[in-house]
């Protein structure tokens, strides 16, 4: 006889959703109150691959080491443009889903609560309304030279002769993707700002993130250290649950919208 199982699991989902929602209601107002990070699974119901997620995820199907690193993209500067020109393709059709969504309308309904700090390179949460998010792995969609220009008022990186990659006419610099790669330090200001925020808040929710890349992942342990709570959405296992005091087993597209708006029940 399975069917009691079945109910048991989803009392349990109910229960540790009301829970979190309760951590969720308590920091409604508080500025700076909610720090959110969130990784590849915020888009991944968007139609954006993961990146390591098994057989699906990027660097399954992937070598990072030649396609996310400059040593890669000197050595094949055309099969790496390539790449991340089918992943601009990608990030510009997909939309933004019902998890995105719930963040922004989160944002308006309550002001200065929500500092939102994304791994993303996609524009999702900036197009669901979310303009302030601190991007720490920088832009797909913002190219920028792989040397500075030498040019005391630099060469724009519009002005690039097309090709694969576009080149300065001038010198032959190549344009690059504007994302950081494995061995590059993150923005400084952004990474400040997010540094700030998770010393600053009362709950950490960390939503879609294997928290396998530092320092990005190091920001869940920062928070907890300064006393704010930790609740984790993601459908799997990662390698920062132990930081979590709570974590919802389940997807950011079907979790967010109960646990930040309270107006919609979790379905069976
Ligand atoms: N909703 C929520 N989480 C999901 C979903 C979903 N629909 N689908 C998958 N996940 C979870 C997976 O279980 C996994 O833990 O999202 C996580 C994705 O992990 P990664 O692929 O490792 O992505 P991320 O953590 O963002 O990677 C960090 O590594 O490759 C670099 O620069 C890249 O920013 C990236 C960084």
């Amino acid at each position: 006889m399975r069917r009691p199982l079945r109910r048991r699991h989803l009392n349990a989902a109910v229960q540790s959703l009301a829970a979190a929602q309760a951590l969720v209601r308590a920091v409604r107002g508080r500025p700076g109150g909610l720090c959110v990070l969130t990784g590849a699974g915020m888009s991944a119901e968007s139609g954006i691959p993961t990146f390591r997620d098994a057989l699906t995820g990027l660097w399954a199907r992937f070598d990072p080491a030649e396609l996310a690193s400059e040593d890669g993209f000197r050595a094949d500067p055309q099969r790496v443009w390539d790449w991340y020109a089918e992943r601009r393709e990608a990030a510009r059709a997909a939309e933004p889903n019902a998890g995105h969504h719930a963040l922004a309308r989160f944002a308006q309904r309550w002001p200065g609560t929500l500092a939102l700090v994304t791994q993303n390179v996609d524009d999702l949460h900036q197009r669901a309304g979310n303009t302030d998010a601190v991007r720490l792995h920088g832009d797909l969609l913002a190219d920028r030279w792989l040397q500075a220009c030498p040019r005391r008022r630099g060469c724009s990186p519009d002005a690039a002769v097309p090709g694969r990659p576009p080149r300065c006419g001038e010198c032959g610099n190549p344009l690059r993707p504007g994302v950081v790669w494995f061995g590059e330090e993150l923005p400084p200001q952004a990474l400040e700002a997010a540094r700030q925020a998770a010393e600053a808040c009362a709950l950490m929710l960390v939503i879609g993130t294997s928290g396998a890349v530092w320092p990005a992942a190091g920001l869940v342990g920062l928070a907890r250290r300064r006393g704010a709570q930790v609740l984790i959405v993601n459908p799997a296992a990662s390698e920062i649950d132990d930081e979590a005091h709570l974590v919802l087993r389940g997807t950011a597209a079907r979790m967010l919208p109960p646990l930040l708006l309270d107006d919609t029940a979790l379905g069976p």
